[in-house]
């Protein structure tokens, strides 16, 4: 008898672990990032689209074949299709999840450094957008601070990793995101009350503009989707392979993508209307909002507790992301490979602290990194355009295919049912992962690749 599976211990403690993990850096961090790169509001608009349609589509898919496999992302393949060729995609899943993980824990690290700037008051009276320039530089340009704090950033992960699921992760989840959430609803009443220049910021976000989209727009677009909500790599296949069969999918994977496209949301009215406020390009990359931020802050009664426990609050949205980044390879050398969880977690771990090195020293201190030959990116931004976006866009053109072709929509939907008998958006569903999110990524990536816009 194989041993049983750990489950989540209740259906709301995996709602807030499924949250946790699609609400992190990638909400808050990579979204306005993203939206200042490619011109406001037309980008919004086309990211909302694709979260409600593809994203939501897709993470019920990965939910329902975790859960039917109870397997991890690779193992879930040869479970409901011995010996599949499909495997790969899951293989695929579990690279893309380290290297994700590699980037976006030097990020990580760069909140954690903002909890020492904020606490000892380096923030405090600020005088211009020179200055919030010059301490972000400040912190990510130096080699030593950068990867310590990565260093730092992955060994928090592994510690939670290893102490299993539901225990580990359940109980940081619950607690602390809805704090996360009112403060950011506070952040955006700041922001939106700053004064001249706010309206400008509120149009940037707000006030499509559809003569600035272009192909780059519709992949990265796509891209930020399944990144926000943690899709295309294999991470929800596994969170589903712990849910119990008595849970109603459909409502775990709507108010997931619901929760996540509303803090994104609200990331950008916090970030817009005090970016140009202040006076900064939108344009301004993987730093932009570490160099916005810190402004809010100061302009509030009692910034400095807030700001501190703004980027504490953060950091903590992060682990629960790198948590569920780093439970994919974890789980399949479980399960796969016989490992134990502690090998798994401290030999994974270390890939991906090793294979996070060149992005940690990639802002600004290093000449050929911070601007790698022929595409003009920094090793960071690179690395985030790849996996970030075109491993997940694949990743997730090729888990619509499996789930709505190959495994096939009928098992799919019969272990939906388990939890939900009366499944009523099963022919939304069904359309939906079968037609529209193959053909449209299809469209998007044949594209491309006649473009040559690849960065
Ligand atoms: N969704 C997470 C975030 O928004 C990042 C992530 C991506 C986590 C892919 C797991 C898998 O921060």
């Amino acid at each position: 008898m194989e041993k049983q599976r750990e489950e989540w211990q209740s259906k709301i403690g995996f709602i807030f672990a499924a949250a946790g993990s699609a609400i992190g850096l990638g909400n808050i961090w990579r979204f306005p990032y993203m939206t200042g790169l490619n011109g406001g509001a037309a980008f919004v608009l086309i990211y909302l689209i694709f979260a409600v349609t593809i994203g939501l589509a897709l993470m019920l898919a990965e939910l329902t074949l975790g859960r039917r496999s109870r397997k991890n992302a690779y193992g879930a393949f040869t479970t409901v299709i011995p010996g599949t060729r499909w495997r790969w995609v899951g293989a695929l899943g579990i690279f893309t999840g380290l290297a994700i993980l590699s980037f976006y824990s030097v990020v990580a690290g760069w909140t954690v450094g903002y909890i020492f700037k904020t606490v000892s008051g380096q923030f405090v009276g600020l005088t211009g957008s020179d200055q919030l320039k010059a301490i972000f530089l400040d912190l990510v340009g130096n080699p030593w601070t950068a990867i310590g704090l990565h260093g730092l950033f992955i060994a928090l992960t592994i510690l939670v990793v290893l102490g299993g699921i539901a225990k580990g992760i359940e109980r940081w989840s619950r607690v602390l995101m809805p704090v996360l959430f009112a403060l950011l609803i506070l952040l955006a009443i700041r922001s939106l009350t700053l004064g001249p220049g706010v309206e400008k910021g509120l149009k940037f976000y707000l006030k499509p503009d559809f003569s600035k989209v272009g192909i780059e727009t519709l992949i990265t677009a796509l891209g930020q989707a399944l990144f926000s909500l943690s899709l295309g790599m294999g991470a929800m296949i596994t969170y589903g392979s712990y849910v119990s069969k008595s849970d109603n999918l459909v409502t775990s994977a709507t108010t997931v993508v619901f929760f996540d496209t509303l803090i994104a949301l609200l990331a950008g009215l916090v970030i817009f209307p005090a970016l140009f406020y202040i006076g900064l390009e939108p344009q301004g990359g993987a730093g932009l909002v570490f160099m916005v931020l810190p402004l809010i802050f100061d302009k509030i009664p009692g910034g400095l507790i807030f700001g501190t426990g703004f980027f504490l609050l953060l950091s903590v949205a992060a682990l629960t992301s790198t948590i569920s980044l780093l439970e994919v390879p974890v789980s399949y050398l479980i399960d796969e490979k016989k490992w134990s969880r502690k090998l798994a977690a401290i030999g994974t771990g270390v890939v991906a602290f090793l294979m996070g090195i060149p992005s940690a020293i990639s802002q600004g201190a290093n000449p050929f990194l911070s601007k790698l030959p022929l595409i003009d990116l920094s090793f960071l931004d690179f690395m985030n355009a790849l996996f970030g976006n075109y491993s997940l866009t694949i990743g997730a053109l090729l888990i619509s295919i499996f789930v709505g072709w190959v495994w096939g929509i009928h098992n799919a939907v019969q272990e939906v049912e388990q939890g939900n008998p009366q499944f009523r958006y099963r022919k939304v569903w069904s359309v939906t992962l079968r037609y529209v999110a193959p053909i449209c990524i299809v469209i998007i990536l044949i594209y491309i690749i006649v473009t040559g816009k690849f960065f």
